[in-house]
């Protein structure tokens, strides 16, 4: 099937697919961002979200459906059956400058630290080139080490901070701000 982008991880030994995310999409992704875990490293928008909210979220940010998509969920392979665990997409696209910001959570926790994350990375990466971007952002709230590491295995470096960007359980932190840049 088109559009679908498939990735080994565990060394080789566990296969993934990122497909397009479908409205049958919007629960799962809804009780993603609002599981406490998840919502303490993803990004400060998702915080009590509703279903309606996911898909608006996704319609304005990823852009229209009749194109090639820009917002997928990540599955993992479990005996012949594809288990939904997480979303990757390219949103806040700025035509005019060829750049687009690069997001991704795991909505079980069960699923970090396998491998999954960095190569969802270099693969939405690829694919963002091969639409035509020059840049590729991505943020993420500073004490968030697991995802900068993830980003820096995928290419991104760090190319500054926004000092209190974040407010997080009565907390500011800092934000850092990432890229990677087509060579060439
Ligand atoms: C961020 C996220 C997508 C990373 O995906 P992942 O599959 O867990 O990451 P990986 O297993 O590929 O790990 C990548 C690297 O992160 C680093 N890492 C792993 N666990 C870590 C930890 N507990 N603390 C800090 N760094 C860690 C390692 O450098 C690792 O590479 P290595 O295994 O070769 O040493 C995932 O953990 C997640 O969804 N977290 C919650 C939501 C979130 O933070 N989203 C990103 C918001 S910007």
């Amino acid at each position: 099937m088109t559009d679908i982008i498939n990735f080994v991880f565990q060394r080789g030994d566990r296969k993934g697919r990122l497909r397009p995310v479908n409205s049958n999409d919007w629960a799962q992704i809804v009780g993603w961002w609002n599981n406490p875990d998840v919502r303490h490293l993803y990004d400060v928008h998702f915080v009590n979200q509703t279903f309606s909210d996911a898909e608006k979220w996704f319609l304005k940010e990823t852009g229209e459906q009749d194109r090639k998509p820009r917002s997928f969920v990540i599955e993992v392979d479990i005996d012949g059956k594809w288990l939904p665990v997480g979303t990757a997409e390219l949103y806040s696209e700025r035509p005019s400058h060829n750049s687009v910001e690069f997001g991704f959570l795991i909505g079980d926790k069960e699923w970090w630290g396998k491998g999954i994350g960095t190569e969802i990375a270099k693969k939405m990466v690829a694919y963002g080139f091969k639409l035509g971007y020059h840049r590729i952002g991505a943020v993420s709230a500073a004490y968030n080490t697991r995802s900068m590491n993830t980003l820096q295995k995928a290419g991104f470096q760090i190319e500054g901070i926004r000092k209190s960007y974040v407010l997080r359980d009565g907390q500011y932190h800092d934000q850092t701000l990432m890229s990677v840049v087509k060579e060439g």
